[in-house]
């Protein structure tokens, strides 16, 4: 099981550097479970090289990446030159807070997967609607991805966001979440994860064996909250 770690900007890059010296010498990851983390884009490089120094056993992955390989875009980090397998795309905060179109995933998609990334691309509904206008919705929205994806797809991880239960303590149920995951499999998409309020009080609410994993914000950023997550999974 995947246990995606999405720091976003919540810790400092010194806090973020003791954490993953906290997750190396204390975190306990049960057989079967895989620890991801997305540092900030400050972070990540020195992050991927103490995670390799020290042999950890977590994967390090960027945050966002910049939609073109052009030299000419200040801010931008190239996906072809940063450190790592993992891009996440498409978070529902880059898309609401910096606008970014389906048209700006589609050519941070197309840059990450020429240049041989893993994507974790994120998609979900705006607002609680329907389960069969979850699905309705879904489809359009990778429809618009498929010239990119097509023939790539085992290089996509998708993440199901619900925009509206991120950093709150809502979720979707566990019906829903199946309807989706079911979706994208007949879609052709292999692992699928799911994202949004996941904490050890909704964990348990939320896991189904047809589950890649979790991408979690908050409660990854400590130590004793993620632990619980973990422990509560082998449990189930
Ligand atoms: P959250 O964030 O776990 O804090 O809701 C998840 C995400 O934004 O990926």
């Amino acid at each position: 099981m995947i246990i995606a770690a999405n720091w976003k900007q919540y810790l400092s890059p010194k806090e973020e550097n003791e954490l993953l010296l906290e997750f190396g010498s204390s975190l306990k990851l049960h057989p079967k479970q895989e620890l991801w983390i997305f540092p900030s884009l400050y972070s990540l490089m020195c992050l991927s090289k103490l995670a390799k120094a020290l042999d950890m056993p977590v994967t390090i992955g960027a945050q966002d990446i910049a939609p073109t390989l052009d030299g000419a875009l200040t801010g931008g980090i190239r996906a072809d030159f940063i450190r790592g397998e993992l891009v996440l795309i498409g978070h529902s905060e880059r898309r609401k807070i910096f606008h970014e179109k389906i048209t700006d995933i589609k050519k941070k998609l197309q840059v990450s997967l020429d240049a041989n990334k893993r994507v974790i691309l994120c998609v979900g509904e705006k607002k609680p609607i329907s389960d069969e206008e979850i699905i309705e919705q879904l489809q359009t929205e990778l429809d618009a991805y498929k010239e990119v994806i097509d023939g790539r797809k085992e290089q996509v991880i998708i993440a199901y966001e619900p925009w509206w239960a991120i950093g709150g303590n809502k979720t979707p149920t566990v019906q829903t979440i199946q309807k989706v995951i079911k979706l994208l499999h007949k879609l052709g998409f292999a692992q699928v994860l799911y994202g949004g309020s996941v904490d050890p009080h909704t964990i348990g609410k939320i896991v189904c064996p047809e589950l890649a994993g979790f991408l979690i914000g908050r409660a990854s950023t400590t130590m004793t909250v993620l632990q619980a997550i973990l422990d509560q999974l082998t449990e189930m």
